[in-house]
């Protein structure tokens, strides 16, 4: 089935072609074979020796932001031509950066400047707070630009509804930074579940993110912005501009934050949003915070006519457990995170064995065996290793910001469909958002499905 986003424009204007012999791994797609959608009707291949080069524009090169950016230095073709952010320590600190690995850039302030100067670009990295998502991608789309932008969506529905019409109108891709989506980690774990069925039929799961106690972000002495250049950008003071994820007008709080990324998983693995959420929470430890500094959620959700119910909870005062998702079914459970050194598989005592289960190297949980979850362990039939699982190993070998960046480039430059289209983040976004609500409102919400619609 084609996703909307695979019929958009994703011819690249310009023919700037570089040699990489590097490009084969670049231009990788982010899903096994089993579960890919059909390339799209005249998507072309482009050959293993050449790839367009894309001149991208970061806009907010902050923490994450320049994550991303080292992440792109690894991708054959992707040449930085713009840096924004409103912090000249900011900007100052990326174009340096990129000129040490000879990308030269010009720097801006503004991203209406930008993209009225900046002629060339074919995409742009937001990696602004949350608040300014909606309003710069959609003035890129519309500038031409296809877009990368970070989770969660938006803070509000609505503004993250007018990404995904504004994706559609403009017929640009709009690649969401949900990463777990290109992780080959959790492809893993889908095939266990959707091809060996070992869970049997999902009943339940839970989901967490545990943090320890928080700390005031601070900045350099000397390095403030400028009051009236605060005030310009809506920033009130140095300490709110820095702290922007406890702040309501700037963020969605602990579950737009780190909450978005694993609700996004409940979604992804259920093929569903939720029904209903009730949720507790409360800003009980930080008495200076606007948002809730822990939540706990219970999210009900309808597969094929039954419910799934399941927990969710963030906390930021204990880092007990870090993070991690669990789905359990009727013959199994299956753990998954992005931490690699988490992952492992239970199987019920009594449900039939899988003929590799008695193969498999067992590890101790919680007092029984488990199986951990390896990627490239899967024989072919012949008994040598399956060559899709041996992709996937050697796609984990790479950071997941990464693959996900080159699933957005690929879909650029040859109609790849999006790990995570805009349509996928706009759901989970109202899936997260509602349960906000459910806190403030202390009762269970009920979802309609024209909600999920954009
Ligand atoms: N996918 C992930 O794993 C992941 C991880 C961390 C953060 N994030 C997301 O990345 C985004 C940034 O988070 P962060 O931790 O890097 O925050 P940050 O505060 O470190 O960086 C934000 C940057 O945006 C700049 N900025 C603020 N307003 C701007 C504006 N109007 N125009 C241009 N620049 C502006 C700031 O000066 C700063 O450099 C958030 O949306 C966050 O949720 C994603």
């Amino acid at each position: 089935m084609k996703t909307p986003s695979m019929l958009q424009d994703v011819r690249v204007s310009r023919r700037r072609f570089v040699q990489s012999a590097a490009v084969g791994a670049g231009l990788a797609l982010s899903r096994p074979a089993w579960a890919q959608d059909a390339a799209p009707e005249g998507a072309a291949e482009v050959p293993a020796e050449k790839v367009d080069e894309l001149r991208i524009a970061i806009i907010g090169p902050g923490s994450q932001g320049r994550n991303l950016v080292t992440n792109c230095l690894k991708i054959p073709g992707i040449r930085f031509a713009a840096v924004c952010d409103i912090w000249p320590y900011h900007q100052k600190y990326c174009a340096n950066l990129l000129k040490k690995y000879d990308q030269e850039v010009t720097v801006y302030s503004d991203y209406q400047e930008m993209l009225a100067k900046e002629k060339d670009l074919d995409a742009a990295i937001v990696a602004t707070p949350d608040w300014m998502h909606a309003e710069q991608s959609i003035a890129c789309m519309k500038a031409g630009l296809h877009v990368y932008c970070e989770k969660e969506m938006s803070n509000t529905i609505e503004s993250a509804r007018q990404m995904v019409q504004t994706a559609r109108e403009t017929k640009k891709l709009l690649q969401i930074g949900h990463q777990r989506r290109s992780n080959p980690r959790y492809w893993h774990a889908i095939k266990l579940i959707e091809k060996d069925k070992v869970l049997g039929r999902i009943t339940h799961f839970y989901g967490q993110w545990n943090r320890g106690k928080r700390y005031e972000i601070g900045w350099p002495d000397g390095q403030d912005l400028v009051e009236a250049d605060l005030k310009k950008y809506g920033y009130d003071t140095m300490e709110r501009f820095r702290n922007w994820r406890w702040c309501r007008k700037f963020s969605g709080g602990a579950l737009a934050d780190l909450g978005s990324h694993q609700i996004d998983v409940f979604n992804w693995i259920l093929k569903t949003p939720p029904k209903s959420v009730l949720a507790a929470g409360g800003a009980d430890y930080y008495k200076n915070s606007e948002w809730y500094d822990h939540v706990m959620a219970i999210y009900e959700y309808d597969v094929a006519g039954s419910t799934v119910r399941g927990v969710y909870q963030v906390l930021n005062t204990t880092s007990f457990g870090n993070f991690y998702e669990v789905f359990m079914g009727d013959e199994g459970s299956i753990e998954m995170s992005e931490d690699t050194r988490r992952g492992q598989m239970l199987r019920e005592p009594e449900a039939k064995r899988r003929e590799w289960e008695d193969m498999s190297e067992k590890i101790e949980s919680m007092g029984r065996d488990a199986i951990e979850l390896k990627i490239g362990e899967t024989l072919a039939p012949d008994g040598t290793k399956d060559a899709e699982g041996q992709r996937l190993l050697e796609e984990s070998k790479k950071p997941v910001h990464q693959l996900h960046l080159e699933n957005f480039f690929s879909a650029i430059r040859n109609g790849t469909p999006l790990s995570c289209p805009p349509e996928v983040g706009f759901e989970t976004c109202v899936s997260v958002l509602m349960a906000n609500d459910a806190v403030a409102s202390g009762a269970r919400l009920n979802f309609k499905p024209e909600m999920f619609k954009a």
